[in-house]
């Protein structure tokens, strides 16, 4: 698609900008610029435009505002040691992005416009791609736009990329995650939305994240909403968990939690690492005895956001159980090496992944 480019006005100046990359914490800085597309059900996806990031003038029977018809991705754009910016399987938050819109009754958008698109953004904004350890996280979404109360899917679309330079995403750096296991709450249920990437779910998910940090626990773990008996994932993050004979257990993809992209690569490659990865259901009862009995050797939390963060620590209404030796540990730290290096070009990207924007 050819997108209408018009550079934003007034740009922050380049004085300002590395001022603001010190330390960017996460999510609270934006780039100069956005890029939107339309769709109508007579013209499909049209109007494709890159220009200066400002808010939308919306309807108030918008129906997202009614029907929370919405949907997003995370992704991040990283500089290379050389130079060069890159984008870390695109292909794959596409695909995600295009589930989620089935799953959402929108319409979904060709894999090769949702790049095109996150890739126009990048380019006119590559300034903001650090080259320290930071990185430009990137946020694709979606939102129903037509005015109308009826409930049904909505006729009208508005598709948005806009990005925020990124530190890591918890305050406390490397510091040993502490996780409180909500027994009152659920995220996603069998047959429910917990494998799209819906604004719903968060919202669902943001009673049990504030009981969290109010017990000073950084995530939520979520239990199967069946049983209350099974780890599904945290708020933001996928889980693994690592025992003392050097194999992976991380909960399978049953249709309640989010193919994390990270949570696909990381297998990956811990079996090319000849790590034994298994995908199988884990529950907190067990997670509580391998840690008091020392099966459990390491367990991690991962996302495009968070990569890869330890846990020390999880904390019930009930109980609180720790386990490893307080550092973050070797599996874990190998892994996250491995990943990252493969994103910032320091590890061979031997599988494709990396795409040059
Ligand atoms: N689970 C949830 C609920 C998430 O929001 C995320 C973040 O996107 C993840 C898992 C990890 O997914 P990914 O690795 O694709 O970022
Ligand atoms: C991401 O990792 O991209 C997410 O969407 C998670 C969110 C907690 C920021």
């Amino acid at each position: 698609m050819n997108f209408a480019i018009t550079p934003n006005a007034s740009p922050v100046s380049a004085e300002n900008r590395r001022k603001l990359l010190e330390d960017p914490g996460f999510g609270r800085i934006f780039t100069d610029h956005m890029v939107t597309l339309r769709w109508t059900a007579d013209k499909g996806w049209h109007d494709g435009e890159v220009k200066a990031r400002a808010p939308f003038a919306m309807d108030p029977a918008s129906a997202v505002l009614h029907y929370a018809q919405e949907i997003f991705e995370g992704m991040k754009a990283y500089r290379t040691g050389d130079g060069q910016v890159v984008l870390f399987r695109p292909d794959m938050n596409a695909s995600r992005f295009n589930r989620s819109a089935e799953r959402l009754a929108m319409p979904t958008i060709p894999e090769s416009l949702f790049i095109e698109a996150v890739k126009a953004l990048v380019k006119i904004d590559q300034e903001w791609v650090t080259r320290g350890a930071g990185s430009l996280y990137l946020r694709p979404f979606m939102f129903a736009s037509e005015a109308f109360l009826g409930v049904r899917p909505a006729l009208e679309y508005i598709f948005c990329v806009i990005a925020s330079p990124v530190g890591p995403y918890f305050k406390g750096g490397d510091k040993l995650l502490k996780l409180w296991v909500s027994d009152e709450y659920t995220r996603a249920a069998p047959g429910g939305t917990g494998a799209a990437k819906c604004g719903g779910n968060y919202a669902a998910s943001l009673i049990a994240q504030a009981e969290a940090a109010r017990h000073g626990c950084d995530q939520v773990v979520f239990l199967d909403a069946a049983e209350h008996r099974w780890i599904e994932e945290l708020g933001g993050m996928n889980l693994f968990f690592v025992m003392n004979d050097g194999s992976i257990i991380t909960p399978p993809l049953t249709g309640t939690i989010l193919p994390g992209i990270t949570r696909a690569s990381i297998i990956e490659i811990a079996r090319s690492l000849g790590m034994q990865v298994k995908e199988a259901p884990y529950s907190l009862d067990q997670w509580r005895s391998d840690a008091q009995s020392g099966r459990l050797s390491e367990a991690f939390a991962c996302g495009t956001a968070a990569v890869v963060a330890s846990i020390g620590e999880i904390v019930s209404s009930k109980d609180s159980f720790r386990f490893g030796n307080g550092v973050s540990g070797p599996v874990s730290q190998r892994l996250k090496e491995q990943l990252v290096g493969i994103q910032r070009g320091t590890v061979p990207d031997t599988r494709g992944w990396v795409q040059a924007v």
